[in-house]
């Protein structure tokens, strides 16, 4: 078998899981760490369920997304146990008896009764650290009610950031299936696809629904574009169609992909050039995804060179530096160059200053980074610059007094085409940086 096979791989990982959990527990005082799946909720005033979502710390474990009631039990020194709820139940899917390589690796206790759980957890409740939601509460007055101590979470949740080999071949692979119907997506861009049509090509392709999927897609013709978190789906095309910025990802054995790419209608005109030179740009700001760098200086560096395209596209007429200095180069860019990607697209543990505690401050004027750590290996990190064009921000400008720093007759001629943004999934290695994304588009072109 060879060295790199998903068993082994697993088998790794779920020994480096064990340690951190070993540890983590010793931290916070506990002998056994009890981890819910979650459970379904209805909605307000209604029968209806939620989407139901796993538990982070559940699916780290196994890769098991789709288990309301079953529940994780390591004590050190144990094999953990998994108490598996297939229910009695003729109105849902009963889950399969579970399978798979990291079947042997667990004690499996299999229950149909949610409530059932509780036999197999261990007696002393008062002696487990039990992350979850509340709602996953087990026993006579909430005996096994999810306690949360923050020193287990501020050690699981700084050490998860440190991508085990096999996380990221579980990345690696969501980000193939994300690229393939990103591909897709082009497709149906090219053909003149409404909003909702390219969303359903891009389900279609990936083979993933809402449910599925890590994020709601942002799937954005023209000037929808510059809505960050656009996820209105129009079901009809414009008349003019101009441009395309898709924000969509993938899911794989509970692992996320974050992908972000723009197109435009016009391949010689002047909105395609910007394009091309935040492509550029972003290249290599994913070069300095690399072991000992601030992640916080990327963020700041991605200013600097955005608003260098943005000189050189005529739009603005100050230094970058000053663009930074004044607050002009948010009004274009406006979030975080990315954030720590794995079990959950936007990962934990971003602002953590060490594995017991504490954070590091945003750099001022910032609000919107979501990760302020140093680099290190194993890390996996998005990098995402943009530029865009809304109203609301550009107002702002003018209203700061810096009216004079752009010049809005290029402003007016781009703000049709909404914005730009190009995003990759990155793994900070000992060496060169791992572009998932990039590395994907390479495989399938
Ligand atoms: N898709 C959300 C983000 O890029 O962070
Ligand atoms: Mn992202
Ligand atoms: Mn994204």
């Amino acid at each position: 078998m060879p060295a790199t096979s998903p068993s082994i791989l697993y088998r790794q990982h779920l020994d480096i899981v064990q340690q951190r959990a070993t540890a983590a527990l010793e931290r916070g005082g506990f002998d056994h760490l009890l981890v819910p799946s979650g459970t379904l909720h209805y909605q307000a005033f209604d029968d209806r369920d939620y989407p139901y979502a796993v538990n982070p710390h559940f699916k780290a474990w196994a890769p098991l997304t789709r288990n309301p009631g079953s529940w994780l039990v390591f004590t050190p020194g144990h094999k953990p146990k998994l108490v598996y709820l297939q229910p009695h139940d003729y109105w849902h899917v009963v889950p399969e008896a579970p399978d798979g390589h990291w079947v042997e690796h667990f004690d499996i206790k299999i229950i149909r009764d949610a409530n059932d759980a509780q036999q197999h957890l261990p007696k002393n409740s008062t002696r487990c650290a039990i992350l979850g939601e509340p709602q996953s509460s087990l026993g006579k007055y909430g005996a096994y009610k999810p306690n949360n101590p923050a020193p287990v979470l501020d050690y699981l949740h700084y050490h998860r950031s440190f991508k085990t080999p096999y996380e990221v071949e579980m990345m690696r692979e969501a980000n193939r299936t994300g690229v393939h119907a990103h591909r897709a997506a082009e497709r149906a861009f090219r053909a003149g696809a409404s909003e909702f049509g390219i969303h359903l090509a891009y389900c279609q392709a990936a083979r993933q629904d809402a449910n599925d999927l890590p994020y709601s897609n942002i799937v954005a013709l023209n000037e929808h574009g510059a809505i960050l978190h656009y996820t209105e789906r129009d079901r009809l095309p414009p008349k003019d169609i101009r441009s395309f910025l898709i924000d969509a990802g993938a899911s794989h054995a509970g692992y996320a992909s974050d992908i972000t790419r723009s197109y435009a209608t016009d391949t010689g005109g002047e909105f395609q050039a910007l394009i091309d030179a935040v492509d550029a740009a972003q290249r290599k700001m994913c070069d300095q995804v690399r072991a000992g760098t601030d992640y916080k200086r990327i963020h700041i560096d991605a200013h600097l060179a955005l608003a260098g395209i943005l000189r050189d596209a005529g739009v603005l007429k100050v230094s970058p530096e000053t663009a930074l200095e004044t607050g002009v180069s948010s009004a274009f860019f406006p979030h975080g160059i990315g954030h720590g990607i794995g079990l959950q697209v936007h990962d934990v543990a971003g602002f953590a200053a060490s594995d017991s505690g504490g954070s590091i401050d945003k750099p001022a004027g910032h609000p919107y980074l979501r990760l302020t750590r140093m680099l290190e290996p194993g890390m996996a990190v998005t990098i995402e610059p943009g530029i865009y064009f809304i109203d609301m921000l550009l107002d702002e400008v003018k209203k700061n007094g810096h009216a004079d720093a752009v010049n809005w007759d290029k402003v007016e001629a781009l703000k049709p085409y909404g914005g730009i943004r190009i995003e990759d999934d990155v793994v900070c290695t000992d060496g060169e940086p791992e572009n998932l994304t990039r590395e994907a588009f390479a495989a399938a072109a």
